[in-house]
């Protein structure tokens, strides 16, 4: 009696093992959340809203409500290869402090960069910065930075953000108004100085006249 209780509290037991292993291992396989992003970019293919229409924000409009925070931890990734504190050393990557506004591949302590990178020129704005950190195979072919790139649309304007904080601080570029076409390619290296002309229209001397001939009365007296 003793002994089949015990054979049959060991199979209970088992079972029950089995079971939690089981829902543990299925819960592994098949509850994995579908990620807020794909983790793949297809070339060519902007990430598709929910609505199936193509939008990345411009990176004005993302920048604007990046989170310093969370750029910060994202640039984790980034500390494989890169310091990023004030005269911070050059490991595989250069450090970065003060990059933003800097020459591309320029500076940094005599840090060798690729031909590649050297051959880009101009000098790293958001828009630059955001295309580098999307695809900076496809930014600069044959660079020596072999990083994938930042598939997320924001998680790339926090980045980019916590690099302008660290030594730059470039001004971040005014958000279009809602609906604007987003600007491709603005590659000149306008620094955001903007001829601030008033507006000096001269004042009009005297009264505007007054067209006479719109006067004219065609008196038609009609009966
Ligand atoms: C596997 C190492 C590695 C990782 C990870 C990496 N980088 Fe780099 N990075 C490099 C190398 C190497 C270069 C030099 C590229 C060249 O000369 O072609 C570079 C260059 C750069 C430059 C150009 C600097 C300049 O002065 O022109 C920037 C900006 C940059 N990286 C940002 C980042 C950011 C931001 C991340 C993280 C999101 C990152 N990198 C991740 C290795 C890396």
């Amino acid at each position: 009696m003793d002994n089949r209780f015990n054979t049959i509290a060991g199979w209970a037991l088992a079972g029950g093992i089995a079971a939690l292993g089981l829902s543990i291992a299925s819960g592994m396989y098949f509850h994995a959340e579908r990620p807020e992003h794909m983790g793949y970019v297809i070339e060519g293919v902007e990430e598709a809203s929910e609505g199936g229409a193509a939008v990345v924000a411009p990176i004005a409009t993302r920048l604007a409500s990046a989170d310093l925070a969370k750029g910060e931890a994202s640039f984790k990734k980034c500390m494989a290869c890169h310091t990023i504190n004030q005269g911070g050393a050059n490991g595989i990557g250069p450090n970065l402090y003060g990059t933003m506004g800097e020459g591309i591949a320029q500076g940094k302590a005599g840090f060798a960069f690729s031909d590649a990178l050297k051959a880009v020129g101009g000098s790293w704005d958001f828009d630059k910065m955001d295309a580098w950190l999307t695809n900076p195979r496809k930014f600069a072919t044959g660079t020596k930075m072999t990083f994938a790139g930042i598939p997320d649309a924001q998680e790339r304007a926090n980045v980019i953000a916590y690099l302008n904080a660290q030594g730059s601080n470039l001004p971040l570029p005014a958000a279009p108004a809602a609906g604007a076409a987003p600007v491709e390619g603005n590659a000149t290296d306008d620094h955001a100085a903007g001829g601030n002309l008033s507006n000096q229209a001269t004042p009009a001397e005297g009264a505007p006249s007054t067209d006479p001939a719109a006067k004219a009365q065609a008196e038609k007296k009609g009966v």
